[in-house]
């Protein structure tokens, strides 16, 4: 399973964009991904057309822990794709939460528990993929994010403003690593809204390429109407205009990211043989149960028998 936070302090860089259309895009390719709304702007959940009610699983009563991962996740219209949604209560969080005991580690420590408690036979993981929109800020939100995360992709806008703010955010993610968690990386660098008959777009491309050498991934997103416009429809652009250049895009980005995948912890050929075997415990998991693959699981085990 990656744990991965999209990171960048600045606002409308393209950070839930990316989780939500990367994770279908990985959800389409058969993976089975979690993405969670960090941000108290709600923007994720309501891309996703998640509506959070007074009282209902959320973000911020995951974090405060009055409800375990488990509970907070909840299915999307994509198959392979589910979610952990915020209303605007999480707006009160970053205070609330700052008095916590703990309070940098809660989101990692509801995640460690889920995955101890929801382990499937033969130590299957979950989910494939956990993906955390951060908010534009570096606060106690990000902070919990970056904590939880095995790897940070951080979005960038390829305009003249793109490299500042970056040396704060590395020092930020330096720090993490520091006093939090030596093991966290940065994984990839995003270049979202991207336009490369600008010379500009090109040159800051460039610029940020030489900051993180062999980390931005090639393709980049590009601008795209259609991306700008499938957040007011509820849907994922799979959902609401799958042959446009946006979801060209996110395709190609989940391939480069899933090359990424070591060997080992990617799902077994041919499909997730993990998922017969959450389901054969006791109590499956809320997750388990919306990130079942559409197919049946089943056909994959002769298949996977006879190879073994
Ligand atoms: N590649 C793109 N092409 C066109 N519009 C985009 C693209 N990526 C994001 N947008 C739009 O830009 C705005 C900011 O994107 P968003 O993903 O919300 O950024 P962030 O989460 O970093 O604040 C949103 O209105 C979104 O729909
Ligand atoms: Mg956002």
């Amino acid at each position: 399973m990656r744990v991965i936070a999209f990171l960048n302090q600045k606002g409308g860089v393209g950070k839930t964009t990316t989780v939500v259309n990367l994770g279908a895009a990985l959800a389409e390719k058969g993976r089975r991904v979690i993405v969670v709304d960090l941000d108290p702007q709600a923007n994720l959940s309501v891309h996703l057309g998640l509506e959070v009610e007074d009282g209902a699983p959320s973000t911020y009563r995951m974090l405060l822990g009055e409800i375990p991962f488990a509970e907070a996740v909840r299915g999307t219209s994509t198959p392979g794709l589910a979610a952990v949604a915020t209303d605007l209560d999480l707006s009160g969080a970053e205070l609330e939460l700052a008095n916590q005991f703990g309070r940098e580690t809660l989101l990692r420590e509801a995640l460690t528990q889920w995955r101890e408690e929801h382990r499937g036979q033969r130590g299957a993981e979950p989910a494939d993929y956990v993906l955390l929109d951060c908010p534009p800020s570096l606060g106690l939100l990000s902070i919990n994010a970056l904590a939880a995360a095995d790897e940070i992709f951080i979005c960038v806008q390829t305009e003249f403003f793109a490299m500042r703010g970056l040396s704060k955010l590395v020092e930020i993610v330096e720090l993490v690593q520091k006093r939090l968690h030596p093991e966290l990386k940065i994984g990839g660098i995003v270049p979202c809204l991207y336009d490369n008959r600008l010379k500009l777009a090109r040159e800051v491309l460039g610029e940020v390429k030489g900051y993180f050498p062999g980390l931005v991934f090639p393709r980049g997103i590009g601008i795209n109407v259609k991306l700008a416009e499938a957040p007011s429809h509820g849907a994922t652009i799979l959902e609401y205009a799958p042959e446009s250049a946006g979801a060209r895009d996110y395709r190609l980005l989940a391939d480069e990211v899933l090359a990424q995948e070591p060997a080992a912890s990617a799902p077994a050929d041919g499909a997730r043989p993990e998922a017969p075997d959450a389901r054969s415990e006791e109590a499956p998991a809320v997750a388990d149960v919306v990130l079942v693959p559409k197919e049946p699981a089943r056909d994959v085990e002769p298949a996977a028998e006879a190879e073994s």
